[in-house]
């Protein structure tokens, strides 16, 4: 059997289901590109039917992206697929991903259908996508808990109508990774047709068993794993490309397999989805999070600086994580700043250049060195976020003990500036009060979140809120030398995509 595995990503469909983050069309496209750098096969762009911001998302990246192909998701329904199709028409290869619960859960309380009449729909809607293209895939959902038999038969007659991939997903992150890979290996066996399609797998992370439950499969006869970046997505998330990806590869003794990642770009990627969905990745994540290259205990330092090998099994370059010894600083240049900039994986206009440089400079009067995850967060902010409908002009803040904390702030609100000063309980409250009376938001503020990028007093502060309006809720991301700048800025931020959405959905 071949051993290349299919990397079918979906942080743009199901990790923008993570509770809070809604990507415009503009950062759906960023990541597109930077996953088409990364390399992985598929790119499942979103699920058009949901809203005309979804099918305008999709089909930017459809129209563009042409190194990978472009998937589009779709319920089991003739309305559902002729709408993915309509998104993703111009793209290379595009895929129609359509989708049907197996299980008798689903079977019985959401679909209310009985086992005959879904083995219908399963067919007439492979059937009718097989109108438009023989790229198709079908995904039984909640296969994890379904009754094997009925999957096989389920699969058996979607490969009649016209599917090519077959997905297995455990929808609710419910199996173990032996039972997982025994699953796999009966489909494997007992569906007819099976030999001339490829079987893939989508799991879910609610027992932190994704990345294993995969791997298994993939032992088991699965060449195609659907993953997201940093592993975000529907409750505790998908299985994490880059830890299914970096398995591989440091497992290759005991696991042959290949994928078409460059893994050079995994962590490029991965600070990438991070600033533009709004979703930190926790600091021991593994391959990823912060701390993953870092050695605390003096035992461990001895060692590593003996020889590498001792404490790490990864060498971090192989990810693209360079711990360079040049911090750049107020003596840097423009040239300094562009390599360093493309060593991060930016290949920016000289006119985005100018503008990162504008902040770096600023930067650089209120901070000694400025570390790559600093011109990370520049380049999030200055480049690719989407376009504003509030920006910060002048805040001015009175605080400390004895007086009444009170905030002045001015905004340029649709090319008109407006002010309005404000009290708080401190200075952070103060000015969220005097923004919310600017903007006439009803928002109620889930999360406040501030920590600090890197060391020091002088560190860049991180700021994420969290927001709720009418149901909708987003993510903001504000960063600042000044702790209550990067607030206010996140609180925009998130107010932005809320604006966004809102005009868009
Ligand atoms: O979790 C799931 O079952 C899904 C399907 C649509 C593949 O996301
Ligand atoms: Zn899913």
């Amino acid at each position: 059997m071949n051993n290349r595995v299919y990397i079918f990503d979906t942080t743009l469909r199901d990790g923008e289901q993570s509770p809070g983050v809604s990507l415009n069309f503009e950062e759906k496209i960023q990541i597109a590109r930077q996953l088409e750098k990364l390399g992985v096969d598929i790119i499942e762009a979103g699920f058009p039917v949901a809203s005309p911001g979804d099918f305008d998302g999709v089909k930017r990246v459809a129209d563009e992206i042409r190194g990978a192909q472009v998937a589009a998701l779709a319920r089991a329904n003739q309305k559902d697929i002729d709408v993915a199709w309509e998104a993703i028409k111009n793209g290379e290869n595009p895929r129609i991903h359509t989708f049907l619960a197996t299980s008798d859960i689903h079977l019985k309380h959401k679909l209310k259908k009985t086992r005959d009449e879904v083995l219908e729909m399963a067919y007439n809607s492979v059937a009718h996508a097989a109108k438009y293209t023989g790229n198709i895939e079908f995904s039984a959902e909640d296969a994890g808990r379904s009754d094997l038999d009925f999957v096989c038969k389920v699969f058996g007659e979607v490969i009649r109508a016209g599917a090519k991939v077959l997905n297995f997903p455990d929808t609710v992150g419910y199996t173990v990774p032996w039972e997982f890979g025994e699953k796999i290996k009966y489909v494997m066996e007992n569906t007819p047709g099976i030999e001339n399609v490829i079987v893939s797998v989508h799991c879910h992370n609610d027992l932190g068993l994704a990345t294993a439950n995969v791997l298994s499969a993939i032992v088991n006869g699965a060449r195609q794993v659907e993953t997201t970046i940093n592993g975000i997505g529907e409750r505790a998330g998908n299985t994490a490309m880059e830890e299914v990806v970096m398995a591989l590869k440091t497992r290759e003794n005991s696991m042959s397999y290949m994928t078409n990642i460059n893994t050079q770009q995994i962590i490029p990627t991965s600070r990438l989805v991070s600033a533009l969905t709004g979703m930190s990745v926790q600091p021991n994540k593994a391959i990823v999070g912060v701390n993953a290259f870092l050695h605390e205990s003096g035992i461990h330092q001895d060692g590593v600086l003996k020889e590498r090998t001792t404490y790490e099994i990864i060498d971090p370059k192989d990810i693209g994580l360079f711990q360079t010894n040049i911090v750049l600083g107020k003596h840097s240049g423009r040239h300094a700043l562009k390599a360093r900039l493309e060593e991060m994986g930016y290949n920016l206009s000289e006119e985005d250049i100018e503008r990162v440089q504008a902040r770096f400079k600023s930067l650089c009067d209120k901070k000694k060195e400025v570390f790559p995850e600093d011109l990370e967060a520049i380049v999030a902010e200055e480049i690719l976020r989407i376009p504003d409908t509030y920006s910060l002009k002048y805040l001015h803040v009175a605080g400390g003990s004895g007086i009444i904390p009170t905030a002045t702030v001015v905004l340029e609100i649709e090319g008109k500036e407006e002010r309005m000063a404000s009290l708080g309980a401190g200075p952070i409250d103060a000015a969220y009060n005097a923004v919310s009376a600017l903007t006439k938001n009803t928002s109620k503020l889930l999360k406040f979140n501030v920590s600090s990028i890197t060391g020091g007093t002088d560190a860049m502060g991180e700021v994420m809120v969290r927001l709720e309006e009418d149901g909708i809720i987003v993510n903001g991301h504000g960063v600042d030398p000044d702790i209550i700048n990067a607030s206010v800025k996140a609180y925009l931020n998130a107010l932005n995509r809320l604006a966004y959405k809102k005009k868009n959905n």
